[in-house]
């Protein structure tokens, strides 16, 4: 095997760099050798300058809780029986886990999701194994943390379409609903912060999930159940596929928003995204990056849920993304929206290619 070791000192700070010779024909064999081992010691991956990128890392047994709803598992298991209950649907008929089943990752399968009425939202439900760890939940961000999110799907017309003081009413009659509340909160009526509380708690359990996947035990140091192909994804990811300059750290998400070019401005299925937070010009066409664990459970793709094909996916980022220019009437257009810098074309060959979409596997 031809490896290089490089280990120099640059004024008391260790660096090593590792590198496998490109041509020889174990290159992959070499490369897949240095993931094997532990994460600190894997190869600094390729980030732009200004991307403030952290390491990937394994995950606890829940996401971290805020000071003011500690973690319980009594907690989390009333917040579970609320997260599966249709009582809290105006029809009686919607739970949360209509939108968001557990064998999907708890997303739904369907490009957008149906709701009240079997109405259509418009965008797709993303997985919510990585929820607890974004500060501004939803597509666009709208939604603060899993605790000021709980609400919005009971009240919102074309999901759950039901009102606060009813719901309260109805979970207050409820004796079994009493007596669980009491016991995680104490005595008293239940209320909306309780509810809130109770499914945001269930919700960072949810990370759990992903403990059986190989990619999670190779970040735990058991690299067993990655091939080397596999492996050599894992480093295109981290390098040539740019892949981490917004797909990083423990979710694989910067919690930014970004135009990756799909926004279908002036279109049919135009949506502007983190702009109808913001009202920033530069805002329009921008998502939220969303985390990739257990991400070949969660298809179809994207915030509209319009990507079926994984190999598709990554022929469209192999292009750099689509790059609409605008038409006659749209050149002086303040709003017309600009695909993110950061998407570049990356001459990726069909074995790469392979290698990276056999790694979104092990995620
Ligand atoms: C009718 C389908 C439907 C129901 C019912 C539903 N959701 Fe959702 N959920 C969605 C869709 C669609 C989105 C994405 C909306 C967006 O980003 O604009 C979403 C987003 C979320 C998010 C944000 C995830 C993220 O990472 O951005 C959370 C958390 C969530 N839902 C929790 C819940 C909870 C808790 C309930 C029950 C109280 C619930 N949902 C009920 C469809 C649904
Ligand atoms: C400029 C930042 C950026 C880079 C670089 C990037 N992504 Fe993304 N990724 C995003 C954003 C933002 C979305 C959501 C876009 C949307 O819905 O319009 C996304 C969505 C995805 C999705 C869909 C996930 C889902 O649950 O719907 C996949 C898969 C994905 N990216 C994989 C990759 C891979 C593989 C690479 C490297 C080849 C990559 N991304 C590079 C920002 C990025």
């Amino acid at each position: 095997m031809k490896t290089l070791f490089l280990g120099l000192t640059l004024g008391g700070l260790a660096l090593s760099a590792n590198a496998c010779d490109e041509q020889a024909a174990d290159y992959t064999t070499c490369i897949a050798q240095q993931y094997r081992q532990p994460v600190a010691q894997w190869p600094a991956p390729q980030v732009d300058a200004d991307v403030q990128w952290q390491e990937m890392a394994a995950l606890p047994a829940h996401a971290p809780a805020p000071p003011e709803n500690t973690f319980s598992e009594a907690k989390a298991g009333l917040g579970k029986k609320l997260f599966n209950d249709p009582k809290l649907s105006r029809s009686g008929q919607i739970a949360c886990a209509s939108c968001h089943e557990a064998d999907m990752a708890f997303a739904d399968g369907r490009r957008v999701s149906f709701g009240h009425d079997r109405q259509s939202g418009r965008r797709n439900a993303p997985s919510l194994v990585m929820s607890g760890y974004s500060p501004a939940l939803f597509w666009d961000g709208r939604g603060g943390n899993l605790e000021q999110q709980a609400m919005h799907p009971i009240v919102d017309p074309v999901e759950m379409a039901f009102d606060i003081p009813q719901l309260l009413q109805r979970l207050n009659t409820d004796s079994a609903y009493r007596e669980e509340f009491a016991q995680v909160f104490g005595p008293g009526p239940i209320t909306t912060q309780q509810t809130a509380q109770a499914l945001a708690t269930f919700q960072r359990t949810l990370v759990s999930a992903t403990r059986n996947t190989a990619f999670e035990q190779l970040l735990r140091g058991r690299p067993q159940r990655m091939s080397d192909e596999q492996l050599y994804g894992l480093h295109l990811f981290r390098t040539k596929a740019r892949c981490m300059n917004c797909h990083f750290g423990p979710a694989l998400s910067d919690e930014q928003f970004h135009n990756v070019g799909l926004s279908y401005y002036g279109r049919k299925y135009e949506d502007l995204g983190r702009y109808e937070v913001t009202r920033k010009p530069e805002d329009v066409g921008a998502f939220r990056t969303p985390s990739l664990r257990l991400v070949m459970k969660t298809a179809p793709w994207m915030h509209n849920g319009l990507f079926v094909n994984m190999e598709g996916t990554l022929a469209f980022y192999n292009m750099g993304m689509p790059r609409p220019r605008p038409s006659a009437q749209q050149v002086n257009d303040p709003l017309f929206p600009r695909t993110s810098d950061r998407l570049k074309a990356l001459n990726m060959d069909k074995d790469e290619l392979r290698a990276l979409r056999s790694f979104l596997d092990t995620l």
